[in-house]
């Protein structure tokens, strides 16, 4: 399983939920029981908490990192996407943000989130081919892109790649990192990523 920081997790959320139109679907408002699966620390926990309305409505968050659970108030579950430690027909709205992208099997975490709810499952997920980069480093922003394109396509683990093409691509990356330090320590370095993410609402 990949690991995440909670630093990490709070830096790429700043903003992400500024704007909640996207999030109509999920008729949020109308929620008695809600289970955020894949929650880390919560980021998102917290803006489905904001947006329940009920005072007796729950939002349960689950994770397999006991560590970052911990940052999540309760109520929280340990446990894993894929056999999640919840009976049949026990919500009715079950919910990932950024999880599916990090199974080995989504359809199976997928498939859990359909038997735990009884009416909405929703699906948070980015689109990694659609990132932007704007940085102070002129060359990080197509190295970046150069480097997304050979991983998302797996070009390098298939042999599509050439080994100088590797090669190549590593060290001025390298380089690209020198400069990138450089500007750092005189204070002048600035990076911006936008990741879009799509809302997918499907009801059970
Ligand atoms: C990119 S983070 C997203 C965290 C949070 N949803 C957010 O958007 O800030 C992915 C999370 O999924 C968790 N995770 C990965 N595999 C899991 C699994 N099989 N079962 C439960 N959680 C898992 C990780 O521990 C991590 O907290």
């Amino acid at each position: 399983m990949r690991r995440f920081s909670e630093e990490y997790l709070s830096a790429t959320r700043t903003e992400m939920w500024a704007d909640r139109d996207a999030l109509s679907g999920l008729a949020l408002a109308n929620r008695e029981r809600v289970l955020d699966v894949g929650a880390g620390t919560g980021e998102f926990t917290r803006v489905l908490r904001e947006e329940v309305s009920g005072d007796d409505t729950q939002v349960i968050a689950v994770d397999a990192d006991q560590d970052l659970l911990g940052a999540v108030s309760p109520p929280r579950l340990l446990g894993d996407a894929t056999r999640l430690p919840v009976g049949g027909d026990t919500v009715d709205l079950a919910v990932c943000q950024a999880l599916l992208v990090n199974l080995g099997d989504p359809a199976r975490a997928l498939g859990e989130l359909a038997r735990v709810s009884t009416d909405r499952v929703a699906a948070v997920e980015p689109d990694n081919s659609a990132v932007t980069v704007e940085s102070t480093v002129g060359d990080e922003t197509a190295l970046a892109r150069r480097a997304r394109e050979l991983y998302i396509g797996e070009t390098i683990l298939a042999g599509e790649t050439t080994p100088e093409e590797f090669e190549q691509l590593r060290q001025q990356w390298r380089a690209m990192g020198r400069t990138v330090a450089d500007q750092m320590q005189d204070g002048t370095y600035r990076h911006r990523e936008v990741v879009p993410f799509y809302v997918t609402v499907g009801r059970v």
